[in-house]
């Protein structure tokens, strides 16, 4: 038995993740913003604001941290609007304050699975997600040297999540070929949390050579598309 911490847990992809975990009998903590909103049994929840609250409310005796909160807004609204603020926040400073401690604790107690989860956004500047994407961007590569820095004491794993029928994008018209349930989402991140070597997953395997396409397009031909 695991005891996993999720934190942003009022995601819906992080609840999804909570019953998957509770499934095969892991031991879950729930640190949420607004735990009051949780509906999951036998779990426990933690009140727990990313951009605000004391990393020691947290505690540390876990095996598996997932860090899932994230924001999004309209892309021109977040360039343009106070709204990029939470959106560095949450998308990055957050997770880089909140994952680095959990770094240190695991080097320490000598293992322990550090998970995050950024976005194919990370892959490129792109028009259609300009601030957002470079947070998650920030985010993945942060990922990246903390995976080479801790190991082999600690392991690192990445989630690079496309498309998601979340409340997140519930006002996106979203291609069902490149869309995952929130459900099968949370099965691949939860089997990759527990088990495996992956240090990049991207969760719907399409995106992986879609994504080698859009960071490999010349970028006099790439900022002309505006995608
Ligand atoms: N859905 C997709 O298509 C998609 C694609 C790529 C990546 N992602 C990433 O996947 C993750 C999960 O997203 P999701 O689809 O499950 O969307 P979601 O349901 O909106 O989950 C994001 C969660 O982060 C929480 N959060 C925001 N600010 C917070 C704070 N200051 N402290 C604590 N929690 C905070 C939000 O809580 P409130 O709702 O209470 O504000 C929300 O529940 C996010 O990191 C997202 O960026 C999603």
């Amino acid at each position: 038995m695991k005891k996993v911490l999720i934190i942003g847990a009022n995601s819906d992809i992080g609840q999804a993740c909570a019953e998957e975990f509770l499934k095969k009998s892991h031991q879950v903590t729930l640190a949420a913003h607004h735990p009051e909103k949780i509906k999951i049994e036998n779990c426990k929840t933690l009140l727990f604001d990313v951009q605000t609250s004391a990393l020691d409310s947290l505690g540390n005796d876990y095996d598996i941290v997932l860090y899932i909160a994230g924001k999004m807004y309209d892309n021109e609204a977040t360039l343009f609007g106070e709204e990029k603020k939470s959106v560095m926040e949450v998308n990055y400073n957050a997770p880089v304050r909140i994952l680095s401690y959990f770094a240190e604790v695991f080097e320490k107690k000598g293992g322990g699975t550090i998970a995050g989860v950024t976005s194919v956004a990370a892959v490129r500047g792109k028009s259609s997600t300009v601030v957002y994407g470079s947070a998650k961007a920030g985010f993945d590569n942060f990922l990246g040297g903390l995976r080479s820095f801790v190991y082999p004491t600690v392991r690192v794993v990445s989630f690079r999540l496309g498309y998601v029928d979340t409340k997140m994008t519930a006002e996106m018209d979203l291609p069902g070929l490149l869309t995952s349930s929130k459900a099968n989402a949370a099965k691949t991140i939860v089997k990759n949390c527990l088990k495996g070597n992956r240090n990049i997953v991207y969760v719907k395997s399409v995106w992986r050579p879609i994504s080698f396409i859009i960071k490999n397009i010349p970028e006099f031909i790439f900022k002309r598309l505006k995608i």
